[in-house]
């Protein structure tokens, strides 16, 4: 694993941003893992001005996100698929772009869709995550055990709190969500881990203490060969 603490939270997402571009300069084609949360905003800022300048293509590259609210309707604000367009999708030349849907009627087909999709488009070859409050990745949350595959999952209270600044008062709230397994986030040829801000330095601690805790499912990243971890000074505790 690659840890790098950098001052600032402009220098994780141009750090990002780099690996990103040097990912698509490398392999036009590549497939794209991507992620939501207030973290990857910056990146997504930067790769499209970085577009805008002529200095990266996403024509020929595919993206899946880690995950989607179930069930939510692609023009809700709150969905992610609204999400990725406002931030990403609709500024870039990025023409594939497949999340898990929030609006399928049967659940479980809707995950075992998506993992058929992946795995057809070759799976991931670099993988953005963020980290929950609570250690989650994705939508896992701690558990006593994980499924490997794209799944249902049940959000915990912490989640849904930590969450909840992005609704209105009185606007429904998801309680459930369709996120990718630890099995197909670890599966990536590459993961990019981005980490910013005061509030996230106890649980970052606790991640990079080599060690692989039950509590913690962004831990089970440590596993994979290639993890590069970006955080600033505030998340790193210094
Ligand atoms: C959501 C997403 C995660 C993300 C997390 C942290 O719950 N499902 O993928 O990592 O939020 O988001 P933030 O960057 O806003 O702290």
């Amino acid at each position: 694993m690659k840890k790098i603490v950098l001052e600032t939270y402009e220098d994780v997402c141009r750090a990002a941003a780099d690996i990103f571009s040097e990912q698509l300069r490398q392999k036009p084609d590549s497939v794209l893992g991507l992620a939501t949360g207030s973290t990857p905003i910056g990146l997504y800022a930067e790769l499209v001005r970085r577009y805008e300048a002529g200095d990266v293509d996403f024509s020929k590259a595919r993206s899946f996100n880690l995950d989607e609210y179930y069930p939510i309707s692609k023009s809700n604000p709150q969905s992610y698929f609204y999400f990725m367009r406002k931030h990403l999708f609709d500024k870039v030349n990025l023409r594939h772009f497949c999340l898990p849907d929030g609006e399928a009627a049967d659940a479980q087909a809707e995950c075992k869709r998506y993992d058929t999709e992946i795995a057809a488009a070759g799976g991931i070859d670099l993988m953005l995550l963020g980290i929950g409050l609570n250690g989650h990745i994705g939508f896992n949350e701690p558990a006593s055990s994980y499924p490997v595959g794209t799944h249902l999952a049940v959000l915990s209270e912490s989640t849904i709190s930590a969450n909840s600044r992005f609704f209105a008062l009185g606007e429904a709230q998801p309680v459930t969500a369709l996120t990718m397994g630890i099995g197909g986030i670890l599966r990536s040829k590459k993961i990019v881990f981005v980490i910013s801000g005061k509030s996230k330095a106890d649980i970052t601690k606790k991640l990079f203490d080599d060690a692989i805790h039950m509590d913690v499912p962004g831990s089970f990243v440590l596993l994979h060969p290639d993890v590069t971890v970006l955080l600033d000074r505030e998340a790193s505790g210094g």
